[in-house]
């Protein structure tokens, strides 16, 4: 076959192809281990920004599974008890709560799916990241959140202290929100407005409701309510609005609610005796 014809051009580009396709192939074989690796330590990274714990000004990545292991403790719970999750049902070692959630046998439909942004399904147990004291009392917890902004699904961590109401952290590490309106949810200006706020009305009323919110413009310190209030994101109303329901419909009894009440007791019992 001569070198220019039309069927040795067609071999040359076939051999090509295939040659790079399978280049392609292995390395996403071959990267996807790493891949997963590289995506549980940021979420370890996240649970422990939330909990305070890790700053990336002053950490580095290498520290991330070191301070996780030393101080976090991750339990599965069943959500709607707040119990731990049954580990014959469950295994923590190999749950996937983001699979879990779309699968119909490990997740319940979120009725009406509008209090969750039009999510409709959620799942059913949930990873709490508990961080204890040398004596062995839980501090604080780290809960994983999500909820839907302008233009799509916010994934993060909000951490909670023992007295079941007060905000230690928030943190958000996955999103699309547009860079420098909704996705001001990272900057850690605006996070660090969350520490100190108050979760609930009323946090040992059984009829309590969630109170915390981002509110548009800016919080008056003086008013009654900015222990509940954080400030909105300017040009980002519609994030903030995400931001207030994806909070509200966790730290509720669709969401951690049953698990928060347990951990107040607790907390109370530790305090009366
Ligand atoms: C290109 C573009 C990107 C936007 N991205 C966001 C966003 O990420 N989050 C958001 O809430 N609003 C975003 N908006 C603005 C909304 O459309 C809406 O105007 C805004 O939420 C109103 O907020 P404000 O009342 O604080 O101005 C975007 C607008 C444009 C034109």
């Amino acid at each position: 076959m001569a070198r220019d014809s039309v069927g040795n051009t067609m071999l040359v580009a076939a051999i090509l192809c295939v040659v790079c396709s399978v280049l392609v192939a292995s390395a996403a074989v071959g990267l996807r281990g790493l891949q997963e690796a590289n995506k549980q330590l940021d979420q370890k990274k996240n649970v422990l920004i939330a909990a305070g714990l890790y700053d990336d000004n002053e950490n580095s990545l290498d520290e991330v599974d070191g301070i996780f292991s030393e101080s976090i403790e991750p339990v599965l719970i069943d959500l709607e008890t707040g119990e731990l999750a049954d580990s014959e049902v469950v295994d923590p070692a190999t749950f996937d709560q983001r699979e879990a959630s779309r699968n119909p046998d490990l997740s319940q439909a979120i009725e009406p799916s509008s209090k969750l942004g039009g999510i409709k399904r959620r799942e059913k147990y949930s990873f709490v990241y508990q961080v204890k004291n040398e004596a062995g009392k839980v501090q604080k917890v780290v809960l994983p959140i999500y909820g839907k902004g302008l233009w799509s699904t916010l994934y993060g961590f909000i951490a909670v202290g023992a007295d079941a109401d007060t905000v230690e952290g928030i943190t958000f590490y996955q999103h699309a929100e547009t860079p420098g309106l909704g996705g001001e949810i990272e900057n850690p200006n605006w996070k660090a407005l969350w520490k100190g706020k108050k979760l609930y009305d009323d946090p040992t009323n059984s009829q309590k409701k969630v109170a915390l919110q981002v509110i548009k413009g800016a919080v008056n310190p003086d008013s009654a309510d900015a222990e509940h209030q954080v400030d909105g994101l300017s040009g980002a109303t519609i994030t903030g609005k995400g931001v207030s329901q994806l909070v509200r419909y966790w730290m509720s009894e669709d969401g951690f609610g049953p698990f928060l009440d347990k951990l107040r007791q607790s907390a109370e019992g530790d305090s009366d005796g």
